[in-house]
């Protein structure tokens, strides 16, 4: 590769910022482009669900639901790269941990696995090997409460902590997102029978699989917070941010022409839905932190139908942010992001560098793993 005189000014100022810190604030419309299908259900099993993700030793760790003929829970063995996703290894779990949240509590140096519909609404199991789907502890309660005007009652947790203390949010397909909370130290624990409401609204507008991540690298707390919407062409996400976990929430890209993620911005054809799945997390830890510089959604999406909800055919896919730019961060100084010079990699599926080519510079598909500027 050639080094311009503007290749230079760039890694200069990359070299320049902090590693651990973002340089992008979160986008005001989002734009993203889209896999297709990367896995398909093991033989018997009607879909993949509701997946959880994190970063584990360099490679990805995802559990998930199924439904067979009744719903069940799974984990895809450790895979490098996206493309690898379908060849991995699909594990299911002896007892049922649905609708999963995985992360690592670093406090106490422990795994934690968070499910609804076992012996309370929302329970945990805990590990010291979050590869082994059957190393699990035996089932904790979580959240023991009940809500009202919900057919589903309590469904779809999330947790994230922040330097004080662990908020369990979830949903209720009802219109209503809820929150709880306890002190860091009591965690992992039973978060008791009440919650507060913290955003209200039509049924499908706030209707489940609600996520909380941390925005990392920006000058003050932000949590971005992400909702999934029944929509007329399907399933989308809308989103919210706050500057506190226990603070209000405040609608970003929150509706359906406009959403955080869903048909109108996927860019995914073989899918209307962008339902249940998990922001691609920079770190495992309790933070749920992301990265606005490069925002990946492992979504559930589907490109058939069926009667029954529960066997749809939902499929993961993972959607790639477009655009990210700096600006609103720590380090934003005006530029207009890092861009990629002539011959750069700036797309595929996995990449998670900038996009933006340098001018006179276009973006040109390769292959589904390689983009190009040329
Ligand atoms: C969580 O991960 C982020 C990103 O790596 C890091 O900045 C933060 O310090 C970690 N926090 C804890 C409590 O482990």
């Amino acid at each position: 590769m050639r080094l311009t005189k503007t290749d230079l000014s760039v890694a200069l100022l990359a070299s320049a910022l902090p590693a651990t810190q973002a340089a992008c604030s979160l986008p005001s419309s989002y734009r993203w482009t889209s896999t297709g299908a990367l896995a398909q259900p093991k033989s018997g099993w009607a879909n993949l669900k509701d997946f959880t993700h994190v970063p584990y030793n360099g490679k990805h760790l995802v559990y998930g639901s199924y439904y067979s003929n009744a719903y069940g829970s799974m984990n895809f063995g450790l895979f490098s790269d996206w493309s690898e996703m379908g060849s991995a290894s699909q594990n299911q779990m002896s007892q049922a941990a649905v609708a999963p949240t995985l992360f690592y509590f670093s406090p106490k140096n422990i795994w934690v696995l968070a499910y609804q519909w076992g012996a309370t609404p929302f329970s945990y199991r805990t590990s010291t090997d979050p590869t082994n789907p059957n190393g699990w502890s035996a089932p904790q309660p979580l959240f023991s409460g009940s809500i009202s005007d919900s057919d589903t009652g309590p469904i779809d947790q999330t947790l994230i902590g922040d330097d004080k203390n662990m908020y369990l949010f979830f949903a209720g397909d009802n219109g209503k997102i809820y929150r709880a909370s306890m002190p860091l130290g009591n965690f992992p624990g039973n978060f008791g029978s009440a919650a507060t409401v913290v955003l209200s609204g039509a049924r499908y507008d706030l209707f489940e699989a609600v996520q909380v991540y941390t925005v990392v690298g920006q000058s003050s707390p932000t949590y971005l917070m992400i909702v999934e919407s029944i929509g007329a062409r399907g399933r989308y996400f809308r989103s919210y941010t706050a500057s506190r976990l226990d603070g209000a929430w405040t609608a970003q890209a929150a509706s359906e022409s406009q959403p955080f993620a869903g048909a109108a911005n996927s860019g995914a054809s073989w899918t209307s839905d962008i339902s249940h799945g998990d922001l691609i997390r920079i770190d495992a830890n309790h933070t749920m932190p992301v990265d606005p510089c490069r925002l990946q959604l492992l979504y559930q999406g589907r490109s058939g139908d069926s009667a029954d909800y529960n066997s749809l055919p939902y499929r993961p896919g993972l959607l790639t942010l477009q655009g990210a730019s700096s600006g609103g961060g720590d380090n934003g100084g005006g530029g207009g992001g890092v861009t990629v010079p002539r011959y750069g990699q700036c797309g595929g599926q996995g990449y998670t560098g900038p996009t933006t080519c340098e001018s006179p510079y276009t973006c040109k598909y390769q292959n589904d793993w390689y983009s190009q500027c040329l």
